[in-house]
């Protein structure tokens, strides 16, 4: 069922969600409710077509195992990898395989950086060897490595309070996890603010909910006219005990080895597909997911579950044959892991055209079982979403929730756009890296 979220768009893209920021053309502006929702519940029996398909026939399974197919190839999928192009250059080939229209590549220039060798010490008060995973866009350390005493504590306001202590030192930081969009500051700014009070470095406590002494990566942030200093992920466990050690007083000593490199930008593209509208071809529905990933995982769940999902909604309308009025357009963006470079690439050359944009979808959160959509947009979009999705009852994925955002999307939603993000069962596991969100 992984991948019915998204065959919901065949019918959304019906009607046009916008939330009137911005003129609008379209042919809803007069109808009525009503009127919408009686035509809503003409779709009954194309939802049911395409959830036939999806879920009991022949595509039971199908974006599975494509990506399955995918990740067992190629693996992680870093930003200016060569892994990442060989992806790039698969999908291309892969969608037009599909059938799919326009399928093309659009140009990005996007960051490359590499971990090399890493690794930390707990040399006082006892030898103890941490599991660390550098922070994307990170400096190195000398090759003899940073060894220096511990100053931990459980937030900005505490590293002004005791500013003074901290030079010299490797700030730990151990914040309680509040949740993502918040707790995420810590590992994009923790750097800047440690360096700010003279650290040497910075270790941030995981940006995780649970942890099975499991460090999580992502992107951090250097800011010009502040010292670059190297900076890494711990574990929770090891933050929170080197909290109890210095509660107790006890001097911490750790010696911190990073091998990690930025390089020049390389080159990389968005991978577009479409099946273009029959009735307002001009006017688009944009389903979406991100390509690359990070380096230590294999990218199956954060984005490749989300990039294959959104192909199936093109290729299930495509095998039942149906053309959509409104042009259903895939993007899959390039180097979202590094804040949205594809995405922010896209909304550059695109943006002119944004009054025929009538929704833009992301699937970034995971890819479980799907409890229903997250939607920003006007209330009388939302009622339309409302009405659409009563068309998913067969499978019982009907609500729709508020604040639907997404890294690559992001752009479009503060310029007005609707927006969709596919929701997930609240117990769902938690995914081993998370991307940052541009908008937090
Ligand atoms: C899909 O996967 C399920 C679970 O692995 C399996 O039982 C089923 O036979 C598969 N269906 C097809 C069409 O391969
Ligand atoms: C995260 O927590 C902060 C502080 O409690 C709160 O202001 C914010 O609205 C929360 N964000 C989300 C997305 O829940
Ligand atoms: C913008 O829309 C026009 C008219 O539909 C189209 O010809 C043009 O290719 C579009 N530009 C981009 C960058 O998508
Ligand atoms: C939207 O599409 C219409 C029809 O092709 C075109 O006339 C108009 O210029 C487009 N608007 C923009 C901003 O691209
Ligand atoms: C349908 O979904 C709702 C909301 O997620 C859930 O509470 C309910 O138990 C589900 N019903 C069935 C029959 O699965
Ligand atoms: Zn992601």
């Amino acid at each position: 069922m992984k991948f019915l979220l998204f065959t919901f768009v065949g019918v959304v893209h019906l009607f046009s969600l916008n939330s009137g920021k911005a003129i609008y053309k379209n042919d809803n502006s007069q109808r009525t409710f009503q009127e919408i929702k009686e035509e809503v519940a003409r779709y009954g029996d194309v939802a049911k077509a395409i959830i036939n398909l999806a879920v009991y026939g022949k595509a039971q399974n199908r974006s599975y195992e494509r990506l399955a197919l995918l990740v067992d190839t190629v693996g992680p999928r870093p930003s200016g990898s060569k892994s990442l192009e060989k992806a790039i250059q698969i999908m291309y080939q892969n969608l037009q395989e599909d059938g799919l229209e326009n399928v093309h590549l659009e140009p990005v220039k996007i960051p490359h950086w590499e971990r090399g060798e890493e690794s930390a010490v707990m040399l006082e008060p006892r030898i103890h060897k941490m599991a660390i995973l550098g922070l994307g866009s990170s400096i190195g350390t000398p090759p003899e490595g940073i060894t220096a005493e511990v100053l931990v504590v459980t937030s900005f306001k505490e590293l002004q309070r005791r500013a003074r202590e901290a030079r010299g030192k490797i700030v730990v930081y151990n914040q309680p996890y509040v949740n993502y969009s918040k707790t995420v500051q810590y590992r994009v700014r923790g750097a800047v603010e440690a360096a700010k009070v003279g650290a040497l470095a910075s270790l941030i406590r995981s940006v995780a909910s649970f942890s099975v002494y499991s460090p999580h990566t992502g992107i951090q942030e250097y800011q010009d006219g502040v010292p670059k200093i190297p900076t890494a992920c711990i574990t929770v466990e090891d933050a929170e005990m080197m909290s109890r050690m210095a509660s107790r007083g006890n001097r911490i000593v750790i010696q911190l080895k990073m091998g990690a490199k930025n390089y020049p930008d390389a080159d990389s593209f968005n991978t577009v597909a479409e099946i273009i509208g029959s009735k307002y071809p001009e006017q688009v529905v944009l389903v979406s997911g991100h390509l690359d990933s990070w380096d230590v995982g294999q990218g199956a769940m954060d984005d490749g579950g989300g990039a294959f999902i959104s192909w199936e909604a093109l290729s299930l309308i495509k095998d039942l044959g149906l053309r959509p009025k409104r042009t259903l357009r895939l993007v899959l963006w390039t180097a979202e892991e590094q804040g949205g470079i594809g995405g922010f690439q896209y909304y550059q050359s695109h943006k002119a055209n944004i009054s025929n944009y009538s929704l833009v979808m992301e699937s970034d959160e995971g890819t479980f079982l799907p409890s229903g959509l997250q939607f920003t947009g006007s209330e009388k979009a939302r009622a339309i979403v409302e009405e659409v999705m009563t068309l998913l009852q067969p499978v019982n994925i009907t609500q729709v929730f508020r604040a639907g955002e997404g890294t690559d999307i992001n752009f479009w939603i503060q310029a007005g756009v609707p927006d969709l993000e596919s929701a997930i069962s609240p117990k769902s596991p938690i995914s081993s890296t998370r991307s940052w969100s541009q908008s937090t």
